[in-house]
């Protein structure tokens, strides 16, 4: 069952989508050669909790460990922050959720760590193009398929492919909630979007085969041929005509990215 928000629930998830924001907006300062992936954990958990007064979502959730999710080349998603150093050519995802007033927010981006090489900065750059292009899509009365239709057909023409095993999903009171969105192409998703509701969108994209595995920390996804892997996520709030980006960054520009210029 796919809830509508009240306006009173969806003034709450604004606040945690724009605290979501701002962890990313934050942590950027630090993300330079040398700092351990617990480093920028630890910075993220203490600005959650002293400067937003708010909860991290990953921390404890099904028993994860830590309080972000962060993911090194090859690694898919839900990296588990450790004495790892990031390294000057590293493509680096962040994924931050934060409950406030019992809502939830729930965004990623990457990170390019100094020399990068194009092919992997193209990945990370088509991949944040897949997730505009979805966001561009979204308002009340199209079905949820359209997304993944859409992704599909601009990371293909790319030569990337899409992860097929996580998918992105609605988002409020619970940090996982109906809708599934899927990020390639399916006949499944009939649902029709309707205004008040919110759900992310999280493409991953591999830049080799879409195959995947889980590793035995029970969590660590990572691509079987090792290939690189990026993903960009944003909350959604399905508005009367169209959209809001309930995670917009400042570096990110609206506009351009409702007009296709971005
Ligand atoms: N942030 C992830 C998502 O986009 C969820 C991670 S679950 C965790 O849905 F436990 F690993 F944090
Ligand atoms: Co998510």
């Amino acid at each position: 069952m796919v809830k509508i928000k009240t306006k009173e629930e969806i003034e709450k998830m604004k606040i945690a989508g724009k605290l979501t924001a701002e962890v990313l907006e934050m942590i950027k300062n630090y993300m330079h050669p040398g700092i351990t992936t617990q480093e920028i954990d630890k910075i993220c958990h203490d600005y959650i909790i002293h400067k937003q007064k708010a909860i991290p979502a990953c921390l404890g959730y099904k028993g994860f460990p830590k309080s972000t999710c962060i993911s090194i080349n090859n690694v898919v998603c839900h990296g588990i922050p450790n004495k790892e150093k990031i390294k000057n050519g590293d493509i680096v995802n962040v994924d931050i959720s934060v409950i406030k007033n019992g809502y939830h927010g729930d965004s990623s981006k990457m990170f390019i760590i100094g020399d990068v090489k194009k092919k992997y900065k193209d990945l990370c750059k088509s991949t944040k193009k897949s997730l505009y292009i979805a966001i561009r899509l979204i308002k009340p009365g199209i079905k949820i398929s359209k997304i993944g239709e859409n992704i599909q057909k601009y990371i293909f023409k790319k030569n990337f492919s899409i992860v097929e095993d996580y998918c992105g999903h609605g988002i409020g009171k619970k940090f996982h909630e109906d809708p599934q969105i899927l990020h390639y192409k399916n006949n499944s998703q009939i649902t029709i979007l309707k205004e008040g509701m919110t759900f992310t969108i999280e493409p991953m994209i591999n830049f080799g085969k879409k195959e995947v595995y889980c590793c035995k920390d029970g969590w660590t996804v990572k691509t079987k041929d090792k290939s690189y892997s990026a993903q960009y996520e944003h909350t959604i709030l399905v508005t009367k005509y169209g959209c809001k980006i309930l995670t917009i960054r400042k570096e990110e520009n609206i506009n351009k990215i409702l007009m296709n210029k971005k």
